[in-house]
């Protein structure tokens, strides 16, 4: 009977300053996954080992190798719990003093799901960069220190949003002042509102390192997330989180101890109960707040007491986020291009997307002026994926477009 468990892939390196024989290494791997697999942890699964492979480099080589772990049999529930184990005591193995300063690092684990490949867009990715203490800046954060940039310079680019910036920057100042007073925050609104843009604009106001981001294609990251936060030597004083409304309720479990007042990420580890005091400013963008309210029986929305809405850009906005993108194109770019794709992407197609728009200006170029551009549109586009058009009839556009705007 075919089982119904996800692989995981668990990409693992190790910088060596003198090749040995690949044996040695190989030898190594082994023992990472015997004591991963030990007391029974690993009765009900299967381990394959891929090839090793190794890369020289300037002074350092880098060993790297594939080992994919599937339970076999054995209950569904018990999976996450003791694939949690599992690479726990990977990653540990991986630091012990016999390897020295140069760790066997677990630098990538991908979860497939059940049958489904490897490389799908379903595959949950989980990336271990700075996992590793040697890597990191050994260093408290100074909460006191959290804002370093001027918003100007964060934010440039972003037009019409000072509002919402201006609402970011106050949530900010106050966790500043006395990171036991911060109030958790969600930015929320369409698709392409710039949502993810003013994240990364926080980032570059408090630096890089002060940011924890989680990210979408990581969905299923809880127990990395809580792996993450217990191991760091340093939590960032914000953590970012994309799309929150789209994760699974247990996939938030960790979420809703931290933003609680407790500020607890609880984890069974080694038959201890590992509790870990961690404070940070919790950040998130949604696109549907409905969905949002809904996770975790709306105990999580209540936790982001700051909300934030993001609506898509007018046709002024619009304009400007256009001329940015011709302005980036250097000589190759015109800003006559710009009313000919506001007049057909915009008022046309009814289009408010930023994103979809700009493709239509960058595709379209010199054409949108003469319409020869728009003219191609119609004849490869179903108009029933344009709901937002006012110019249709009998579900196909008006193509009298193409000599004049027509009357509504
Ligand atoms: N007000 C704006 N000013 C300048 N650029 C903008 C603005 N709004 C959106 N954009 C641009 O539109 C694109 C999409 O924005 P962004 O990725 O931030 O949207 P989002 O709200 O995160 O969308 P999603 O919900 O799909 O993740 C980016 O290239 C961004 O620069
Ligand atoms: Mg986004």
């Amino acid at each position: 009977m075919p089982n119904k468990f996800p692989k995981h892939v668990v990409a693992l390196e190790r910088s060596v300053r003198r090749r040995s024989l690949n044996d040695v290494y190989a030898a190594q791997v082994d023992y990472l996954i015997q004591r991963a697999t030990a007391a029974g942890r690993g009765d009900t699964w299967e381990v394959t080992k891929g090839k090793l492979k190794v890369t020289k480099g300037s002074g350092r080589s880098t060993v790297a190798c594939t080992v994919t772990f599937q339970k076999v049999k054995g209950k569904a529930a018990v999976e996450e719990n003791q694939w949690d184990t599992i690479q726990t005591f990977l990653m540990d193995t991986g630091k012990v003093t016999q390897f020295g300063s140069l760790p066997w690092e677990v630098r990538q684990v991908t979860t497939v799901p059940h049958g489904s490949k490897l490389g799908s867009k379903d595959n949950a990715v989980v990336k271990y960069e700075d996992l590793y203490p040697a890597k990191i800046e050994e260093k408290e954060f100074d909460y006191g220190d959290l804002i370093i940039a001027s918003p100007e310079q964060a934010f440039k680019g972003l037009y019409g949003l000072d509002p919402q910036i201006y609402r970011i920057m106050q949530n900010l100042q106050l966790a500043q002042m006395d990171m036991s007073k911060r109030q958790h925050i969600v930015l929320y609104g369409p698709p392409g509102s710039g949502k993810s843009s003013v994240f990364d604009g926080v980032r570059s106001l408090v630096s890089e390192e002060s940011v924890l981001r989680i990210d979408a294609t990581a969905t299923t990251a809880a127990g990395a997330v809580k792996e993450l936060l217990e191991r760091r030597k340093v939590i960032p004083p914000i953590v970012q989180i994309e799309e929150i409304e789209k994760r699974g309720d247990t996939d938030l479990d960790w979420l809703l101890g931290v933003t609680d007042q407790r500020e607890e990420i609880r984890k069974m580890n080694f038959h201890v109960n590992n509790v870990r005091k961690v404070q940070f400013l919790a950040m998130c963008t949604v696109n549907d707040m409905d969905e949002f309210k809904k996770r975790c029986k709306g105990a999580l929305q209540s936790r982001f007491a700051d909300k934030v809405y993001f609506p898509h850009p007018s046709r002024e906005i619009m304009g400007m986020i256009l001329k940015r993108e011709i302005t980036d194109l250097g000589e190759h770019g015109s800003v006559e291009w710009i009313e000919p794709t506001l007049e057909f992407a915009y008022d046309f197609l009814g289009l408010s997307d930023p994103r979809e728009v700009k493709a239509i200006c960058l595709n379209g170029r010199g054409d949108l002026v003469t319409k020869k551009y728009q003219e191609a549109f119609f004849a490869t586009t179903n108009p029933d994926d344009y709901p937002d058009c006012r110019f249709k009839e009998n579900g196909k556009f008006r193509t009298e477009y193409l000599d004049n705007m027509p009357a509504l």
